[in-house]
C-alpha cells in the first residue's frame, strides 16, 4: 500500500501577541514533531484529551493552518507551501467533516442548496441538480431532503448532510474531525456505519479524530495517541488494545468504559493523576512526565524518541523494552 497522505516532523505553534506593538510574549504550542503517514484506502484514527492538539493537525493537514516547520505531503506533492489558486487541486481531493454540522450547514440555505453551491463554486461539470439527488441517497436521505433546512432535521440527519457535502467532488482523502461526537450513541453507530459503507465504496482514506478511544477503534485500522501536542504511541487498533505500552494509552484504555459492567477492568494499569499541562508551558523531556506512575529522573530532561516495536506498533517512552512486541 502506499502512503496518501504523509505529515512529516510538523510543529504548529501559535503565537501569543501583546500591548500596542503586538510584540509576541509566548507560543502555544498545539503540534510538536509530529510524523504519520496514512495509506490509501484506511481508516485512520487520531485521540487524545480534549487540547492535545487534534484539530490544529486537522486544520493544517486541510491547509486552513500554516505549518510552523515541517511538510505535509499528499499524493507524493508536497503541499505545506501552497498558497491561494495553487491550493485548489488540493481542496477537491480533501474534504472535511466537522463535530457540529450546525455551526459548519449555512441555517438559511436548504440541504439541496448547500450542496449545489459546492458543486457551483468548484465548477462540476455534470447535471448539478442529478449529483444533489446522488448525494443524499448516497448517505440515506429521500430526496425530500433537498428542500430541508438545517434546523428541520436531526442531529444525525444533518450530519448526513455534511457528509454528503464532503463527498461533493469526489475527494481521496476526507478529515473527520470530531465527526460523531455530539451525537446519541445510537445515531454513532449509524453514521460510523455509514463512512464504513462509503470507505469501501469509493476507496476514501479517512483521518477520523475523537476523544472516545472505543468509538475511534471501531472505524480505524491504525491509531496515533496524541499527547500535549506530541503522538506517544502508534499501532494497529489491535496491538494498542491489547498491548497498550506508553503510559498514557494504558491510562486512555482504563478510562473506557468495560462493555460488561461485571467485568470491571478499570484502573488495571493505575489511574492518571494530576491536569494535562498547558501547550503555553510544556514541560521539559517527557511531556507527560508530570502525570506519568512510572517516570524516571532522566525523563525530566530528555525527550522520549517514539521507537518501533515490531508489526506498526511504535511508542515513545524510556520505560518501554522494544524487544516484548518484537518477539511476539
Ligand atoms: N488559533 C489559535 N490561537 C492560539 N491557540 C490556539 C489556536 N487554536 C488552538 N489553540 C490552542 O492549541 C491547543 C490545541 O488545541 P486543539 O488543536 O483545538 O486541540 P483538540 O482538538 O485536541 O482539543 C489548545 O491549547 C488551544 O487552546
Ligand atoms: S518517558 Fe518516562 S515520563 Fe515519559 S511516559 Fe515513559 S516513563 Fe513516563
Ligand atoms: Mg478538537
Amino acid at each position: 500500500m502506499s502512503a496518501l497522505l504523509r505529515i512529516e516532523d510538523l510543529s504548529v505553534h501559535f503565537p501569543i501577541r501583546k500591548g500596542l506593538l503586538q510584540r509576541q510574549v509566548a507560543e502555544v504550542r498545539a503540534v510538536e514533531q509530529v510524523t504519520l503517514s496514512l495509506n490509501r484506502g484506511e481508516a485512520f484514527g487520531l485521540v487524545g484529551e480534549s487540547g492535545c492538539g487534534k484539530t490544529t493537525l486537522a486544520r493544517t493537514v486541510l491547509r486552513l493552518v500554516d505549518p510552523t516547520s515541517g511538510e505535509i505531503w499528499f499524493d507524493g506533492k508536497n503541499v505545506s507551501g501552497l498558497k491561494g489558486k495553487s491550493l485548489a487541486p488540493y481542496r477537491k481531493q480533501v474534504a472535511a467533516i466537522f463535530q457540529d454540522p450546525f455551526s459548519s450547514l449555512n441555517p438559511r440555505m436548504t440541504a439541496g442548496k448547500i450542496l449545489s453551491e459546492v458543486l457551483y463554486v468548484h465548477r462540476y461539470e455534470g447535471s448539478i441538480p442529478g449529483r444533489v439527488a446522488e448525494l443524499l441517497s448516497l448517505c440515506g436521505l429521500a430526496p425530500r431532503f433537498a428542500d430541508l433546512y438545517p434546523h428541520e432535521m436531526s442531529g444525525g440527519q444533518r450530519q448526513r448532510v455534511g457528509i454528503a457535502r464532503a463527498l461533493a467532488l469526489d475527494p481521496e482523502l476526507i478529515v473527520c474531525d470530531e465527526a460523531v461526537s455530539a451525537l446519541d450513541v445510537s445515531i454513532q453507530a449509524q453514521i460510523i456505519n455509514l463512512l464504513e459503507e462509503l470507505r469501501a465504496k469509493f476507496g476514501l482514506t479517512y483521518l477520523f479524530i475523537g476523544h472516545d478511544l472505543s468509538v475511534v477503534r471501531h472505524l480505524c485500522d491504525r491509531l496515533a495517541v496524541m499527547y500535549l501536542g506530541r503522538i506517544v504511541e502508534t499501532g494497529t487498533s489491535e496491538e494498542l488494545f491489547s498491548s497498550p505500552r506508553h503510559p498514557y494509552t494504558k491510562a486512555l484504555i482504563d478510562a473506557v468504559p468495560a462493555p460488561d459492567p461485571d467485568d470491571d477492568n478499570t484502573n488495571k494499569h493505575g489511574a492518571l493523576a494530576g491536569e494535562i499541562p498547558s501547550p503555553l508551558n510544556p514541560p521539559p523531556g517527557c511531556v507527560f512526565h508530570t502525570r506519568c506512575p512510572v517516570a524516571m529522573d532522566h525523563c525530566k530532561s530528555t525527550v522520549p524518541p517514539l521507537s518501533q516495536l515490531g508489526g506498526h506498533h511504535a511508542a515513545a517512552c524510556f520505560a518501554v523494552e522494544p524487544s516484548q512486541d518484537a518477539q511476539r
